[in-house]
Order: structure tokens, then C-alpha cells, then sequence
């Protein structure tokens, strides 16, 4: 096998807000119930940003902890991106300002806005920039400030949603070309923009000058989700040479239990293996992923060595998955 340079994740973090919202709490100003929400979702509660902290806070010390877990330090990151869709400013993206409140050196930085997709994009932006040497410490981060996003008159989208943030350290490692080696070994990425209307934000800059709210036809995109994510994660394993049954961990997105279990189901990819959060984070959009995979890592659970297939699906609609051995 010739030597080919492989992404590898050297780091992981994640950060919550420290105020926790339960369903009981949000069912006093909301027409719902922790029952409804426990059971169609399968979400108890979710973290909530304070006001007046910009996502660009949360992404700094999620970013901290993956810098420390990877033994690096600010001083090292010539590259950041920031995928998410709920940006401090219009411009700079949050990737410049995280780079100004980490300290980090004159580098690349830039956001990535694929909604809850954004990290399995970023982190393949990211590998074809580590991959051929033009990076050395990549930081990737997922980082949203959902609540924000929320009409907090419709309860079949604000029950959903929580802000949170996760990063990880990819730096390039030599590998064999093989799929033992670690980093990241395959990608599927998708859109189709012909479903805009089923999720979308009903308000932009060069619309309505406003922010807008997060507008879903949530049982329309939940039947897209099952079988498009499905199609994804299997062409990933294809691209990365690995059977889907192989993979030690899956980490999905988290938008709801119901499609965790689909999804797994569908692939034949037994429940003991899906690192489910969305029961303490709900969806945190694009964060979901790095927050899950830094839960499943600080637990013990995800081992170095270990290969691991992550999904995720978001307005746009667009959709992806990867592979990647930690
Ligand atoms: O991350 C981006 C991707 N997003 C997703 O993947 C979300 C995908 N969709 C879903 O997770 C689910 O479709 C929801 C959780 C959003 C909704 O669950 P559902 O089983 O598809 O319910 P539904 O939308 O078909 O609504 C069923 C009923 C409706 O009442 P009627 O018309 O049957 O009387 C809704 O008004 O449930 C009602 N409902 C609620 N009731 C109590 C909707 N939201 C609530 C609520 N509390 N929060």
C-alpha cells in the first residue's frame, strides 16, 4: 500500500450552557407536555445560551477543551472552521472571531453553513485542506445558539432545538492507505434544494433585513431523514471501503429518537452501538455531532482505534455521513 496523509481527530470537546430548560418548564408557556415530548421525541431537556453570549463563547470553550485533549494550543491552529447557522454577525464569521478570542496566529478561518449537516461538511472542508499538508492543526467546530432561531408560539419546533458546541483537532498523520489507518476514510455529502420549504428560517439578510424563525414541516422532513440519511451512510462506508456493520460506534445527529432508531434499524446497526444524546441536548443543529462523539469519548465508551460512522440531516435540505477511525 503506498503512504497517503490521513485527517486524524487528535482532540475532542464539547460545551452545554449551564442553564438546562425541561420539557415541564417550557410546558408552562407552551401549548405541550413533557409526555408529548418524551415520546415523539424522545428529548427531556435542553441547554440554553444566556443572553447575551454569542455562539462565538461557546465555540471558544469547546474549541479549549479539544486544543488540551489534542495537547496543543492556540498557538498551533493555522486553521478553523466554525459550521453554523447561527453566526455572532452577519460577518466576520464566528471562525475569525473564535481565532481572535483563542489567540490564535494569523491563519485560515471561515464558517461553513450547511445547517444541521454543518459538520459532517466542515469536517470534509477541513480534510482537504489537513489531507494535502496545507493545514497542520485544523480546528473544526459545530457550534449553534438554536434558541435564538425559535418562535416560541409554535410548539412543534421550539420544544426541539437547544444550543450547545463541539470541536474537534484534526492533524495529519502518514497512514498505510488503509482502512486501519486512522482519520477520516470516507464521505458522502448531499443536498437537493428543491425541499427548502420543509425547513427553512423565514428571514435573511438580503430578504428582510431580519433574522427571522425557524419555519419546519417537521413530519415531512422526518420522512425524508430515515431513508436519505440511510442512502448516505451507506455510500460513506462504500467511498471508505468499510461494511456499515463494522463500525464500533454510529453517532448520529440528533434531532430525534425516532429517527436514531430508523436509521439504525435500516442499516441493520445494532441500538447498543448509537451514541444517542438528544435526551439531555435535544438538537443543537450542527454542535450535535462533535457533542455526542466528546460525550461518548469523555464516558469511556469511544476508544482510540476505534471506527465510527456520523450522519446528519438539515434544511437545505442537505444531508451527509462520514467515516472515521479515532
Ligand atoms: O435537525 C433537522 C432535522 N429535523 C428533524 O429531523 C425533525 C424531524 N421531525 C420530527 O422529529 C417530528 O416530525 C416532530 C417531532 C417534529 C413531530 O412529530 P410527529 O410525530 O411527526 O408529529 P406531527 O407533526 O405529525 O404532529 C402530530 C400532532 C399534531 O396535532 P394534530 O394535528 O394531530 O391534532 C400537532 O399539532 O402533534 C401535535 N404537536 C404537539 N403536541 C404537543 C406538535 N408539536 C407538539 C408539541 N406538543 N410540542
Amino acid at each position: 500500500m503506498s503512504k497517503v496523509l490521513r485527517s486524524v481527530v487528535t482532540g475532542v470537546g464539547g460545551y452545554l450552557p449551564d442553564r438546562i430548560v425541561t420539557n415541564d418548564e417550557l410546558s408552562k408557556t407552551v401549548d405541550t407536555s413533557d409526555e408529548w415530548i418524551r415520546e415523539r421525541t424522545g428529548i427531556h431537556q435542553r441547554h440554553q445560551a444566556a443572553d447575551g453570549t454569542p455562539v462565538s463563547d461557546l465555540a471558544v470553550e469547546a474549541a479549549k477543551m479539544a486544543l488540551a485533549a489534542a495537547g496543543r494550543t492556540p498557538q498551533d491552529v493555522d486553521f478553523i472552521v466554525v459550521a453554523t447557522t447561527t453566526p455572532d454577525l452577519t460577518f466576520p464569521a464566528v471562525a475569525t472571531i473564535v481565532q481572535r478570542k483563542l489567540g490564535c496566529p494569523v491563519g485560515v478561518a471561515f464558517d461553513v453553513q450547511a445547517v444541521c449537516s454543518g459538520f459532517v461538511y466542515a469536517l470534509s472542508v477541513a480534510d482537504g485542506f489537513v489531507a494535502r499538508n496545507r493545514a497542520r492543526c485544523a480546528l473544526v467546530i459545530g457550534a449553534e445558539t438554536m434558541t435564538r432561531l425559535m418562535d416560541w408560539t409554535d410548539r412543534g419546533t421550539c420544544v426541539l432545538f437547544g444550543d450547545g458546541a463541539g470541536a474537534v483537532v484534526l492533524e495529519p498523520v502518514e497512514g498505510e492507505g488503509a482502512i486501519s489507518d486512522r482519520g477520516l476514510l470516507g464521505f458522502a455529502l448531499r443536498a437537493d434544494g428543491t425541499k427548502q420549504d420543509l425547513l427553512y428560517v423565514d428571514g435573511g439578510v438580503s430578504t428582510n433585513r431580519q433574522t427571522g424563525y425557524l419555519r419546519m414541516q417537521g413530519n415531512q422532513v422526518f420522512r425524508h431523514a430515515v431513508v436519505n440519511i440511510s442512502e448516505a451512510v451507506r455510500a460513506a462506508a462504500a467511498d471508505a471501503g468499510i461494511a456499515v456493520d463494522s463500525a464500533d460506534w454510529f453517532i448520529p445527529h440528533q434531532a430525534n429518537q425516532r429517527i436514531l432508531q430508523g436509521v439504525a434499524h435500516r442499516l441493520g446497526i445494532d441500538e447498543a452501538k448509537v451514541i444517542s444524546t438528544v435526551a439531555e441536548h435535544a438538537n443543537t443543529s450542527a454542535a450535535s455531532i462533535p457533542l455526542a462523539l466528546h460525550q461518548g469519548v469523555q464516558d469511556g465508551r469511544i476508544k482510540p482505534g476505534q471506527l465510527l460512522l456520523m450522519e446528519a440531516m438539515g434544511g437545505g435540505l442537505t444531508w451527509g455521513a462520514c467515516v472515521l477511525r479515532l
